[in-house]
């Protein structure tokens, strides 16, 4: 009888724990997934509505890497914020402005960094060390609804472009 009762409550056990486990892959799975995008005739179409905050997707865009990531509440605003809805982006096209390399992000310090000269760019994508003249260029962009469409210049985008935030 008692060992009944000990052969139940191991299996019970292991069934938790594998389905604890099946639980966190399938978190993990969802964080490297990229977002869902569509690509035609120029334009890129990211659904920015599954973004995990701190978690750098990098889609294509005309060949280009650019890199989306949704900022957490502890990071700084900016001026070159992507606001949608009560969530805020930062949107660059993944080059460094140095000499083209592409920067790796670095989670925990909320910065990227170049591995070709040492230069790095804060989470909003302004240089902050070494060689690179100039911040992550924005690529142009619309925003529509959760969506945000690259390729096409929306009324953000061009407030940006005018106030000298990209080139
Ligand atoms: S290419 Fe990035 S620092 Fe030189």
């Amino acid at each position: 009888m008692e060992k009944k009762r000990r052969d139940f409550m191991g299996l019970s056990l292991g069934l938790f724990t594998a389905a604890g486990g099946i639980g966190a892959l399938y978190a993990m799975k969802r964080s490297w997934d990229p977002l869902p995008s569509v690509k035609a005739a120029g334009f890129t179409t990211i659904d920015l509505a599954g973004a995990q905050p701190n978690i750098l997707t990098v889609e294509k865009w005309r060949g280009k890497p650019i890199f989306v990531l949704k900022k957490t509440a502890d990071m700084k605003p900016d001026d070159r914020d992507v606001i949608i809805g009560s969530d805020r982006f930062h949107v660059s096209i993944g080059l460094c402005t140095h000499l083209g390399c592409i920067p790796a992000y670095e989670g925990e310090q909320h910065k990227f960094k170049c591995a070709c000269h040492g230069g790095e760019f804060d989470a909003s994508g302004h240089q902050i060390f070494g060689p690179p003249p100039s911040p992550l260029e924005i690529p142009p962009f619309k925003i529509d609804g959760t969506k945000l469409v690259l390729g096409e210049e929306g009324p953000e985008y061009k407030k940006m472009l005018d106030a000298g935030l990209t080139v």
